[in-house]
């Protein structure tokens, strides 16, 4: 059979098979990455046909291109499933106060913190939030990210949520990168409702989640076979999360808002237990949340809900390193118990601006105690489904997207080892190169 493009001759090729029955890797099934020695790749378009040994593939395809992958690992394109990657601004002088010894919630309690990035995306024109949020996609793409989520939440009323949207959707679409969004509309409690929150989130779901979730956009498409395009409409929001925090939404006003956006149409995804445990975890199981993410003060019994449940748990360590924090994830209890996890990055500017899922893997290694195997399958397959994209990328399969990486490195736990630097060569999205190291 002739296919349009053959990455032959890895030295390692990682397919991150999904399990027997599908669905993501929970507990001692995340060690299993399918490593095949001497692996190779056949590609029809924008998908994989085939993967096996160099010898096999080579014997049944003919190819228009030939990728020579000796000397390189080749795995998935990693799935970053938790972003805030859209705003205006920067937070370096939160930074130094931070240095200095105040704490993140104390700058945000006195009118800093995420409300301060709301006043620089608000004064933003989309055309700006593209331009600035573009910068940080080419960096995570050139790092080996393929798709990621993209949250609202520094906008906080109808207008700018919706302009954040804009932004996401601009960028989905001219980007090589494939972007989820979320509505993140309860992040913060916006100035003009300070000391209001029950007032903001009556808001919340009265007007701006009605109509978030009748939003959609029309995306015209071409035929891959040369045959007419088409029009069809995306909805502009898969997701809604929440920031269920002490000093930021509670847990009864968590559930009320989640609660709105199902009831709309949407899929949910909790922040719980970045700081305090206020219950979080059993909220978003109860509801069948997709995700519920950073997990870092979540009480044991909690974790072996979250195990039990087809949720999945998102461990974000970039926070508590960029916070300078000394407490992580009970990553290993979570995989003890069964769970399934997934890494992300939380790109943001006030707690974690890296836009670099191999550091992730880096800190998870180190502070999580996952192995390197443990921590990519949280960075491909798994990371795939924590955004309901588990079908389609996150593993090297027959019929899933082309999103693939070559990485310069002997042995794929270079990744995790090595930090700081960058190990990519090549990034494949959809089948076409969109990066090379060699410019
Ligand atoms: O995940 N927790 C809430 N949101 C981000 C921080 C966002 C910001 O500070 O701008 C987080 O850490
Ligand atoms: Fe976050």
């Amino acid at each position: 059979m002739h296919v349009t493009r053959i990455i032959h001759h890895a030295r390692q090729l990682l397919t991150l098979a999904a399990p027997p029955g599908g669905g993501p890797r929970r507990g001692a099934q995340m060690a299993e990455i399918g490593l095949i020695e001497d692996g190779a790749l056949a590609l029809k378009g924008e998908v994989i046909v085939a993967v096996g040994a160099t010898a096999q593939i080579m014997a049944d395809y003919t190819a228009d291109e030939l990728t020579d992958a000796s000397d390189c690992i080749v795995l998935p394109g990693f799935v970053d499933p938790h972003t805030h990657v859209v705003w205006a601004g920067d937070r370096a002088a939160e930074f130094e106060m931070r240095i200095a010894g105040a704490s993140y919630m104390e700058i945000m309690q006195a009118g800093g913190g995420i409300v301060s990035t709301v006043k620089a995306t608000r004064a933003a024109s989309v055309e700006e939030l593209v331009a600035q949020t573009s910068r940080r996609l080419d960096r995570m793409l050139a790092h080996g990210t393929t798709t990621a989520e993209a949250k609202t939440g520094y906008g906080l009323n109808l207008d700018d949520e919706i302009k954040m949207l804009d932004a996401i959707r601009i960028l989905d679409e001219d980007h090589a990168m494939d972007l989820t969004p979320t509505f993140l509309g309860a992040h913060a409690v916006p100035p003009e409702f300070s000391g209001r929150t029950d007032a903001y989130v009556d808001y919340l779901v009265a007007e701006v989640i009605p109509a978030v979730a009748d939003l959609q956009y029309q995306v015209a498409l071409t035929a891959t076979d040369g045959g007419p395009g088409y029009t069809t409409y995306v909805p502009a929001a898969r997701f809604c999360d929440v920031f269920c925090e002490q000093g930021v939404f509670d847990l009864a006003q968590s559930e009320r808002i989640l609660t709105a956006a199902a009831d709309a149409g949407m899929a949910l995804k909790l922040h719980v237990d970045e700081f305090a445990p206020l219950g979080g975890t059993p909220l978003a199981v109860r509801l069948g949340a997709t995700s519920v993410d950073h997990l870092v003060s979540t009480p044991d019994d909690h974790l072996a809900l979250l195990a039990q449940s087809n949720t999945i748990g998102v461990a974000l360590p970039g926070t508590p390193f960029g916070l300078g924090h000394h407490e992580f994830t009970p990553a290993r209890r979570l995989l003890d118990l069964g769970g399934a996890l997934a890494l992300a990055t939380d790109l943001n500017p006030g707690t974690c601006w890296c836009e670099s899922m191999q550091f992730i893997i880096a800190l998870a290694c180190r502070y999580l105690r996952l192995t390197p195997a443990e921590a990519i399958c949280a960075a491909t397959l798994n990371a795939a489904h924590a955004i309901g994209l588990g079908a389609l990328v996150g593993s090297l399969e027959a019929g899933k997207q082309a999103d693939i990486l070559l990485l310069d490195a002997p042995d794929y736990r270079h990744l995790g080892y090595r930090f700081g630097g960058n190990l990519v060569r090549e990034v494949i999205k959809k089948g076409r190169v969109v990066w090379t190291s060699r410019g």
